[in-house]
């Protein structure tokens, strides 16, 4: 699933006896042609995002690119100026971040039109002409739903009577929202004991996970047996709201988040976080490999899956040192 390296690709080629047959933008390549690459970000909204920018300017520094950056604080019309504003600095490469699924048809059209190169990382469109970008880079958001769900069901096995979820969801219309929703629900409706009683966005951030929460305490209180947050930043913000409810995180509310990051970790160590599922913000070095590819015109699989665990509450302490992000 993961790409060539430069080194092996290069080699490979030449290897092949293809090296006559380089187009000039892959002898460039294989000179060391340094891109100028647009990056389309959806803004800072979360711990995640901060480690996925910052992996992508460092790989982007460290393969001698330039990088365009932009961040579009969580709004879609600031994504498709940025779009428009690489297309007419004749950049090579674009990366775009979408906010959302829908509404990318027609920018992605004139980028197709200028022939620069679309490459999705962290989350996937809907648009009618699938050949207006080249790759996705990122996770199976389903399954990384499908396994909060298994944990739960596995987590509370030896208990009886009704579990009631309440259920943090990321941004409206992006698709980990949609997906992690739609696997989590897969996996529950298996046992009729769990049950989702209130569901709302929460829109990736600390302080709406917070704001939010405190609503689903003030209406159903002492109900609530587990909180399904669609990301770690979510939780994090839902469990002081929980604490400042006067009842114990981790404990009387089991809470299960998404992303893995330090903050989760540090969370679990506490003893106020159940599990974190993984998904993989350090993208940089995949997104250089495929910009060198795409501006290459090189062809490049549809989805470059990220490869991700899950890190319950008992591994964290042993796990902590290990993370990155
Ligand atoms: O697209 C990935 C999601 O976006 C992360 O899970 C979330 O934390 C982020 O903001």
């Amino acid at each position: 699933m993961r790409l060539l390296t430069r080194r092996t690709f290069t080699a490979g080629l030449a290897g092949a006896g293809l090296a006559l047959a380089w187009s000039p933008f892959a002898r460039a390549q294989a000179a060391g042609k340094k891109l100028v690459i647009g990056f389309a970000q959806t803004g800072a909204e979360s711990e995640w995002r901060t480690a996925n920018t910052d992996s992508v300017k460092a790989a982007a520094k460290a393969a001698g690119h330039e990088l365009k950056f932009s961040d579009a604080q969580q709004k879609q019309e600031n994504q498709i100026k940025a779009i428009r504003s690489f297309i007419t600095q004749k950049v090579d490469v674009i990366i775009l971040a979408p906010l959302v699924t829908t509404g990318w048809d027609t920018v992605l059209k004139e980028a197709k039109a200028a022939k620069i190169p679309v490459i999705l990382e962290s989350r996937n469109v809907v648009v009618k002409d699938p050949s207006t970008w080249t790759t996705f880079i990122g996770s199976d958001f389903v399954e990384e739903g499908r396994r909060a769900a298994k944990w739960l069901l596995d987590n509370t096995k030896s208990t009886t009577g009704p579990v009631n979820i309440v259920e943090l969801q990321g941004t409206v219309g992006s698709d980990p929202a949609i997906d992690r929703k739609k696997g989590f629900d897969e996996v529950i409706k298996t046992n009729p004991r769990y049950k989702v009683i209130r569901s709302q966005t929460g829109d990736f951030t600390r302080a709406k996970g917070k704001e939010v929460m405190e609503a689903f305490l003030k209406a159903e209180g002492k109900k609530i047996n587990v909180l399904y947050a669609h990301n770690d930043d979510m939780a994090i913000g839902a469990i002081q709201a929980i604490e400042e409810a006067g009842l114990k995180p981790g404990k009387d509310i089991l809470v299960i988040g998404v992303d893995a990051v330090k903050g989760a970790f540090e969370a679990m160590i506490a003893g106020k976080m159940n599990v974190s599922v993984e998904c993989n913000p350090l993208l940089g070095p995949q997104l250089m490999e495929a910009a060198a590819k795409a501006a290459a015109g090189q062809p490049l699989e549809r989805w470059i899956k990220t490869i991700e665990g899950v890190f319950p509450a008992e591994i964290a302490a042993k796990e902590f040192p290990n993370r990155k992000y």
